[in-house]
């Protein structure tokens, strides 16, 4: 779906997660959401915090995993997704902090593995993904599954990228400050999920979003799995489509 532009795309979805969850509430069932950072999502959060504080939207059933954070990250860090999230979300919301899932970004090396495997098991054991936001990077990655990432890969620690690294850069004030390595969810995770909405604004984001919707499925291009997936929408300013 083509907006004119982020803002009226990103109040759509808001309002379609919102109605998600008012409908579980309905049924007497969690909410399970899959949530992203990056600059993509965050009118989305906006929207969603508005109808929280303004139209009484209720948090209390919705259950959230996090795509990825940084290795090694602490939450207290500005630059965490830790810190992102409760920044545009969380802090404003009546979501119980028990509800909250973000890969932690400071487990020891030695943990990490059966971390990984822990957080793919704890998804599942609440019923699996109702709904996944996404970004993309300009690698095509989603979350932080970099070119090479398998089709059946779970949730795992993985070496970013130069090009989000170099992405990344700015916003850590230089190149050698971003952290070579993150926790991402893996493709089959989010390919599990029942619904996925893919967000791109912006002509950065135009060449990218003609490869994944355009190209052959291929590892080099991980957004592209997504074609293979029965429920997912692109939705795109008019700069992400102008290449379509
Ligand atoms: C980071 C995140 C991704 C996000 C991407 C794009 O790499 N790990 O989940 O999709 O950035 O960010 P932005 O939305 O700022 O373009």
């Amino acid at each position: 779906i083509i907006f004119n532009d982020a803002y009226e795309a990103s109040i759509v979805v808001a309002h379609e997660i919102a109605q998600l969850i008012r409908q579980k509430q309905v049924e007497n069932k969690p909410c399970i959401l899959g949530l992203a950072t990056g600059s993509s999502p965050t009118k989305v959060y906006e929207e969603l915090v508005r109808l929280h504080k303004e139209e009484g939207l209720s948090f209390y059933n919705v259950i959230t995993f996090n795509l990825d954070e940084y290795y090694p990250m602490s939450k207290e860090s500005v630059h965490s997704y830790w810190y992102f999230m409760h920044e545009h979300l969380f802090n404003h919301i009546d979501i119980p902090s028990k509800n909250i899932n973000i890969p932690d970004g400071m487990i020891a090396q030695d943990e990490v593995i059966q971390y990984c495997l822990d957080y793919d098991r704890k998804i599942e054991e609440v019923g699996g993904l109702d709904f996944q936001l996404l970004g993309i990077g300009r690698t095509g990655h989603i979350g932080f599954n970099e070119p090479g990432s398998h089709q059946n890969s779970g949730t795992r620690i993985i070496t970013l990228d130069h090009v989000t690294r170099a992405d990344a850069a700015p916003s850590f004030l230089g190149l050698s400050n971003v952290p070579k390595r993150a926790i991402t969810m893996g493709i089959q995770t989010v390919r599990k999920s029942k619904r996925i909405v893919l967000l791109a604004w912006g002509q950065n984001k135009a060449e990218i979003i003609k490869e994944t919707v355009e190209g052959e499925v291929s590892s080099e291009v991980p957004a592209t799995y997504l074609q293979e997936h029965n429920n997912t929408t692109f939705v795109l300013d008019n700069g992400a489509a102008s290449q379509l």
